[in-house]
């Protein structure tokens, strides 16, 4: 039977972590999957996690199921966190359901097999450039892909009139993907001016915002990161949310996201969350608990939630502090090229702005990996490695 498929290339983004598993040079550095580093080059389990975990062990009597939906205390605790304030008036009326889902990525899909279910090959807009997985994600679901222009590699900077009077054109009905805050790959982030815009645009021709939140707290802050969303929810009466907790709780490994939707009626939102409960049953049943659990404990008790802010940021402070050591380090060790865009991008990721040759030779030459679109994560960049780091992109840069 297998003998009929074909060996398919490795994944763009997780595969170049296997063959950089596999390099021998000795001071290799891995700047491509986005997994946060501390100083020491770790990723480790946040303490609060630990603590959090301990005490859900230590109470859960079961391993029985769980509400197809998700854990309680997930749901709500997650809908509060992303949505702030809405929340609760919006629960109020019942406009709003939340589901628990295998990740960030399980969010987005099932939430695009729900939209394709309303409007089957609907077209769903997309940035210029995007996160490599978004399209064959949002696209296995049937939905039809348009591009609308995002960043521009001249000036840094996003291209916001371009998007506009390209979103300008979509046809009413039409769904547009987002990232809510430190955009994947480039880090470059719409303002609040540009999200109060482009809230007015999908009100305005009845675009749907489909919204990627999978770094809250990476960026500006965890109510600074959530402008957009915010805006959206309460300037539309439909909005969809895909929430990842990958990032800000440490908890990759444990597939721990959210889909959030929000519908006009109460009717219309309680169809859309039936819908997502049937296409998750009809692929995996229901997300798993462990990480959703740990996430449940720290949401809803104070002075859990109060220290995973401060954990969360700790790492958000070291990401940006490392923006700005990277880019003075880059401005001072080479004259070709003007790093300071890095210090006015949020998150994990920037584009360098180099070519393939020279990605590929700092890969080969000096063991630092990046993706091939120049796409750097700067939160695996420590102190034991920057100094390395800034010499050899200054020297390939040059
Ligand atoms: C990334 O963009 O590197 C992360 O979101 C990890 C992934 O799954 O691609």
């Amino acid at each position: 039977m297998f003998n009929h498929l074909d060996l398919l290339p490795a994944d763009p983004i997780l595969g170049l972590s296997q063959v950089f598993a596999k390099d021998k040079c000795s001071d290799k550095v891995n700047l491509s999957v986005g997994v946060y580093q501390d100083d020491r080059g770790n990723t480790p389990v946040l303490d609060i996690v630990r603590h959090a975990q301990e005490i859900m062990l230590d109470e859960q009597t079961s391993k029985a199921y769980i509400a197809q939906a998700g854990d309680p205390g997930f749901l709500s605790g997650m809908s509060e966190l992303v949505l702030g304030p809405i929340a609760a008036k919006l629960t109020v009326n019942n406009r709003v359901a939340t589901v628990q889902t295998p990740g960030g990525c399980g969010a987005v899909r099932i939430a695009s097999e729900v939209i394709n279910k309303c409007k089957p090959g609907g077209k769903i807009w997309i940035s210029t450039p995007t996160w490599a997985n978004h399209q064959p994600l949002v696209g296995s679901a049937g939905l039809t892909i348009a591009e609308y222009p995002y960043y521009d590699r001249n000036t840094k900077t996003i291209f916001f009139d371009e998007m506009m009077a390209t979103l300008g054109q979509a046809s009413r009905g039409d769904v547009v993907l987002l990232h809510a805050c430190c955009h994947n790959p480039t880090g470059a982030d719409l303002n609040t001016a540009q999200w109060d815009s482009l809230a007015e645009l999908c009100k305005a021709n009845d675009l749907l915002p489909f919204i990627d939140f999978a770094y809250q707290g990476f960026g500006q802050g965890l109510q600074e990161d959530a402008y957009g969303v915010r805006k959206m929810a309460e300037e539309l009466d439909e909005l969809v949310v895909a929430a990842s907790c990958s990032k800000n709780f440490g908890l990759y490994r444990e597939r721990v996201g959210a889909m959030i939707f929000i519908g006009n009626t109460s009717n219309a939102t309680a169809a859309a969350k039936s819908h997502a409960l049937s296409e998750a049953r009809r692929s995996y049943t229901m997300a798993p608990y462990h990480g959703a659990g740990i996430v449940g404990y720290i949401l809803n008790d104070a002075k859990l939630r109060a220290d995973w802010e401060t954990e969360l940021a700790d790492m958000r402070g070291r990401i940006n502090g490392m923006r700005k050591r990277l880019f003075n380090g880059l401005n001072q060790a080479q004259s070709s090229t003007d790093f300071s865009f890095i210090g006015s991008q949020w998150g994990m990721f920037s584009f360098l702005g180099i070519n393939v040759e020279q990605v590929l030779e700092l890969r080969n030459k000096y063991g630092i990996y990046i993706l091939e679109s120049s796409r750097i994560n700067v939160a695996g960049i420590s102190d034991s490695n920057i100094d390395y780091v800034v010499e050899k992109i200054a020297q390939v840069a040059n």
